[in-house]
């Protein structure tokens, strides 16, 4: 596997791969890899003849300085892991490098971000479509490789793939969890032994909502029972449970259950100073 730092050589040397009529997979993340990363890249090599995988902690995401400087950064493990995952080319620019000057442009992407992480996060989906485009640009990609626990993200980025005309598909794969049910996330690393310990009841609660939603509990009671269920965990601070249409990601407040529409059931919780967020969806 090789290690390139600047957009150049990575351009030059994707730029060679697809006169060569190799396709390309590409696997954008942000390090501190976990199984979830490495099933992505797995099946990137499976499906690819080439893969790119990036590491790049992208500033303009996070609408957190402290969040952005605490979120764990390990490059010499994350290298370690991705020859034998199959990765190809591990992409790691620093930031002058993917933003020599600050950029300007902002993404609006309308209702998809007026909801859940869009309202919690200002800003962080312009930061995550800016940094995608970027990478896409760079690596020009025959599929690009995304995980559903970050569910919003993904249709932001299908939007952004549809609306700039990017040539590539999008493959999405589920949600990676632990044995005790908490979904992998690289943020997982910083929690204390007891906040670990406290951390599936996320899940338990997702899961409660599921039960509720399949015996038809209307959606304000899914939400009551959820927000009650967290309630009894002190060390856990909700921000938010929605239940959703997952195709829209609006959320359902009628009485009501759509029948036939995918329902999406996301939250974003405080544990340790540290955010979690996850989801299930439904049909
Ligand atoms: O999901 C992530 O790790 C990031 O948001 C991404 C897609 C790599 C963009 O920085």
């Amino acid at each position: 596997m090789e290690i390139l730092q600047t957009s150049a050589e990575l351009q030059a040397q994707t730029e060679h791969w697809r006169k060569t009529g190799r396709r390309i997979g590409l696997v954008p993340t942000m390090g501190a890899l976990h199984e979830g990363h490495l099933q992505l890249v797995e099946a990137a090599a499976r499906e690819n003849d080439v893969v790119v995988t990036s590491i790049f902690v992208n500033p303009t995401q996070f609408n957190n300085p402290e969040d952005f400087r605490l979120y764990p950064r390990l490059p010499e493990a994350d290298a370690a892991l991705l020859g034998p995952a199959g990765c190809t080319t591990l992409f790691m620019p620093d930031v002058a490098q993917l933003y020599p000057a600050p950029s300007v442009l902002r993404f609006d992407f309308g209702t998809l971000e007026r909801v859940m992480e869009g309202i919690h996060r200002p800003g962080h989906f312009s930061g995550v479509a800016t940094v995608v485009s970027k990478l896409f640009h760079v690596s020009r990609p025959h599929r690009a490789y995304f995980g559903q626990k970050d569910l919003q993200q993904v249709a932001i980025i299908r939007q952004l793939v549809a609306d700039l005309s990017f040539d590539l598909e999008l493959v999405v794969f589920p949600t990676v969890r632990e044995a005790d049910g908490l979904a992998m996330s690289s943020r997982n690393r910083r929690l204390t032994p007891a906040g670990r310990a406290t951390a599936p009841v996320l899940y338990q609660a997702l899961q409660l909502a599921q039960a509720l939603v399949e015996q038809q509990v209307p959606p304000a009671r899914v939400r009551e029972a959820v927000q009650q269920r967290l309630a009894q965990e002190p060390t856990i601070t909700l921000e938010y449970f929605e239940v959703a249409d997952a195709g829209t990601l609006q959320p359902l407040d009628g009485p009501e259950w759509p029948a036939g529409r995918p329902v999406a059931l996301c939250l974003a919780a405080h544990l340790d100073g540290v955010r979690l967020i996850d989801n299930i969806v439904l049909g």
